[in-house]
């Protein structure tokens, strides 16, 4: 081991996991080897939105040469408490179009699915009802939003500061459903050997399945052994447990064989959840120099019969601007759909579209440059919580963009600038995403002479988390990392908090900075040394407020005959902490930002109100950004370091570059063409109507 003084934090590596997955060497899990022994399961989806299953008639599928096993509702293993969450095979009933209704084991994926084709069911179907809207009656406010947020915020009198503000606008935004679509399908490999339960399985984090896969099949943690190595993206649709993980335990179970269940692209638009959509009223009320004096956002979404989803989809309003007056308040819509859940930044990314759209629309309203807007609103505290920020550097972020993209001399008319058949316009918008850590445990092997071995499960879903926690060890060890070891993605590692919330980094690099920290100063005897380190939380949280900030820059181009909209150029600057590592982090933001762009002009999943289907269930019709689809992207970040919320200074990075993305192309559609679109995403239909 050679001690280096030199920093691998903050150089610019390159992924160290990126040559194997180049060469297809990187195993997903549904590429976990099992010397040909495996058989495969096909699921069989309802048809019906609601009701009963009134008969099913397996006896052709069982007829099938190779199949196994067909699991139903009366025959399949019971489960614990949790699966009638999950919506399992547990019962009779049916809660959205796309519940599975039976599953087939056979030798061949073919075999499988052929047989799945033949199993006839039978239902007693109601109407389902699953549109949202504002004057349903039945609208509810959750006990809590995700992550423990309070369902409603309110401060002063915010009817009465709205009825007095001199300037003030009034608008409804809406976003549709959407849908993750990581590359990797889920796929869950799974084997029982003797009590224990053994699965290779695409996830955003071993240690996350832990609680609801032991209930179900009731067994401990010590039967339970789940790997996953690499993982081809993920955005919220693979951090939790979802029917088909527990869908493969039961057929390894019942067949007693090795069973591997990948989604088909379809099943992933009904058995992975979505993003809720959103019906978003904004009011803000404001002096004539701008500075906001009441401040109402109010949320309607949508949840499902099964399982209660919540989205925090107002929170960044809390903290975004001050006024005297405000107010936050989310309803729920309970509706035959499946189970909603989370889709990088949720909350934020829907929430901040419309708070920044209405930033947009009040400049107008006010006459004053949206740059200026924000910076004559930036608050010297946490205005919701009355605490100071550990850093807030929005203000360098907006003043950076706007020299970076070229902002000044903008004129703020809308509709006058042409370029040929092409309305030309640039747009602004703010953003910001909570930091926060987690609990976590690493543990490193030090033997003389060789690499440290350092394990955590960790989970890299394609983000550079394997590459930068490498960067983390080394230069806590003081060792190239060359002299490196890391094992993560596997639950019988030390136990970490998943990939989410944007908390990898701020969770995991600690620990591993504990861990090592264990190893100073003391001597590596030659048998070697195991050591193990924890960190977590501490009172910082209750301290002060801490958030990553943003700000995006937009030219967006409207062609006058077709309605096809463009966008050239696009500049995020972002103050998110201390950059572990410049390559990965810029994917992070640039992955954000045309998710953004994704998500303003292209993603909408239609549910179809009269039979209650994702009608466009697959990549032909549920359209999402290509290459060809991002121009210039322009991105940099303030040079900041969050000291006060961890030791690494940073604050993560996964979700901040999708933030308010959509709202400055929005806003940038615009003021090219005059026309406000409320409704995403922004298709060329939308400018004739
Ligand atoms: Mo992210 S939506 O917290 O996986």
């Amino acid at each position: 081991m050679t001690a280096t003084t030199e920093r691998a934090v903050g150089s610019d590596v390159r992924r160290i996991d990126g040559p194997d997955k180049v060469r297809g060497l990187a195993r997903y899990a549904f590429e976990h080897e099992v010397d040909g022994t495996a058989v495969f399961v096909a699921l069989v989806q309802s048809t019906a939105a609601k009701g009963r299953i009134t008969a099913l008639d397996v006896s052709a599928a069982e007829a099938v040469p190779g199949v196994l096993a067909v699991l139903t509702h009366e025959n399949a293993p019971r489960l614990g408490e949790v699966a009638e969450e999950i919506v399992v095979l547990q019962s009779d009933r049916v809660q959205y179009v796309g519940q599975p209704v039976a599953a087939v084991v056979a030798e061949t994926s073919e075999v499988a699915r052929d047989a799945a084709a033949r199993v006839a069911v039978s239902y007693d179907a109601q109407t389902p009802d699953v549109e949202l809207r504002t004057d349903r009656d039945d609208l509810y406010a959750p006990e809590e939003l995700m992550a423990g947020f309070e369902t409603d915020s309110v401060i002063g009198d915010v009817d009465a500061a709205l009825a007095a503000a001199p300037v003030s606008v009034d608008v409804t935004y809406e976003t549709p459903n959407q849908h993750n679509n990581p590359i990797e399908m889920h796929a869950t490999v799974a084997r029982w050997d003797g009590d224990v339960l053994r699965m290779w399985d695409a996830n955003q984090g071993p240690h996350n399945l832990v609680p609801v896969i032991t209930e179900a099949f009731g067994i401990t943690e010590d039967q339970l052994h789940i790997t996953s190595p690499y993982v081809g993206g993920a955005f919220g649709s693979k951090a939790y447990t979802h029917v088909h993980q527990l869908i493969a335990g039961m057929a390894a179970k019942v067949t007693g064989r090795t069973v591997k269940l990948e989604l088909t692209r379809p099943q992933m638009f009904t058995l992975v959840g979505h993003r809720t959509p959103t019906i978003q009223r904004l009011r803000l009320g404001a002096r004539p120099d701008g500075t906001l004096t009441a401040i109402s956002h109010e949320v309607v979404e949508h949840t499902s019969q099964n399982a209660e989803f919540a989205e925090q989809t107002a929170t960044a309003t809390r903290l975004m601007y001050s006024a005297p007056a405000r107010r936050t308040t989310h309803r729920l819509a309970r509706l035959d759909v499946p189970a909603p859940t989370i889709m990088r930044a949720p909350g934020e990314t829907p929430g901040m579209y419309a708070l920044e759209s209405a930033m947009d629309e009040l400049a107008t309203a006010l006459g004053i440059d949206p740059v200026e807007l924000r910076l004559r609103n930036e608050p010297d505290r946490d205005p919701e919580r009355d605490v100071p920020w550990s850093t807030r550097n929005l203000v360098a972020c907006l003043r950076q963009g706007a020299e970076r993209f070229g902002w000044s001399g903008r004129d703020p008319r809308p509709g006058v600038r042409t370029d040929g058949r092409w309305l030309v316009g640039t747009g602004v918008a703010a953003a910001t995403y909570p930091t926060r850590r987690r609990p976590s445990a690493a543990r490193i092997e030090a033997v003389p002479d060789k690499p440290y071995v350092v394990s955590i499960d960790a989970s890299d879903i394609g983000t550079g988390a394997w590459t930068a926690l490498t960067q983390i060890a080394a230069d806590a060890l003081r060792v190239p990392m060359s002299e490196i070891d890391l094992r993560i993605g596997d639950s019988r590692l030390p136990k970490a908090s998943g990939a989410g919330g944007s908390t990898g980094i701020t969770s995991w690099g600690p620990a591993i900075m504990a861990a090592a920290q264990q190893l100073a100063d003391r001597e590596v005897p030659p048998g070697g040394l195991t050591v193990t380190g924890e960190a977590g939380p501490g009172d910082e949280a209750e301290q002060y407020s801490s958030h990553a900030f943003g700000a995006h820059f937009a030219e967006v181009r409207v062609d006058r005959d077709s309605g096809e909209v463009r966008v050239p150029r696009m500049t995020g600057v972002f103050a998110a902490g201390r950059i572990i590592n410049a390559t990965t982090g810029r994917s992070q933001f640039l992955g954000g930002m045309t998710m953004g762009l994704s998500m303003a002009l292209h993603e909408e999943s239609v549910l179809d109100l009269a039979r209650g289907h994702y009608a466009n269930h697959d990549l032909a019709e549920y359209h999402i950004a290509a290459n060809a689809d991002v121009g210039e992207v322009d991105i940099s970040w303030i040079d900041e370091s969050d000291d006060l919320h961890n030791p690494l200074g940073a604050k993560g990075i996964g979700e901040i570059g999708i933030v308010g993305s959509a709202a400055a192309i929005g806003n940038a559609y615009w003021h090219a063409t005059g026309r406000r679109v409320r409704d995403l995403p922004i298709t060329p239909d939308k400018y004739f109507r």
